[in-house]
């Protein structure tokens, strides 16, 4: 696994005690790597009493690297991190969510609390975005 991807996923697994999930208990992190720009992004879900207002951790940290940089960003990578023992994909809205600001390179590293379990090109996960 790239060195950069291990940092990622280590954040993202800090960065999701940070979940508030009291209504499901589902505590998610995540990291948006940007092309161009060192910075890690971090994100976690926060969720809210009215459930459907609830944020996932991918597009928490979405919405802090297009506040700090502006909509002009490319996504290199997204890391999610749940604890299960199957990958936890990014849910629809995610998806189109980081389509928005992808590239045909943009990578999803899916893992657990264990290590990294399943690295896929964005465009195999969610091959007919939509886009303006
Ligand atoms: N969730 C995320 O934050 N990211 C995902 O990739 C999947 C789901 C959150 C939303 C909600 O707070 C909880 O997980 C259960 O769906």
């Amino acid at each position: 696994m790239e060195q950069l991807v291990e940092q990622a996923y280590s954040l993202a697994k800090e960065t999701r005690k940070n979940a508030y999930a009291k209504f499901s208990n589902f505590l998610v992190g995540a990291v948006i790597k940007l092309e161009d720009d060192e910075e890690l992004y971090t994100g976690c879900n926060v969720e809210n009493s009215t459930f459907g207002l609830t944020i996932c951790a991918e597009r928490t940290g979405i919405v802090k690297a297009v506040s700090k940089n502006g909509g002009d960003i490319k996504i290199e990578f997204v890391v999610v991190v749940a604890d299960t023992e199957e990958p936890t994909a990014p849910c629809g809205m995610c998806l189109q969510t980081i389509n928005e600001f992808s590239t045909d390179k943009t990578m999803l590293h899916l893992g657990n609390l264990k290590s990294v379990l399943k690295s896929i090109p964005l465009k195999s996960a969610f091959p007919m975005g939509f886009k303006l």
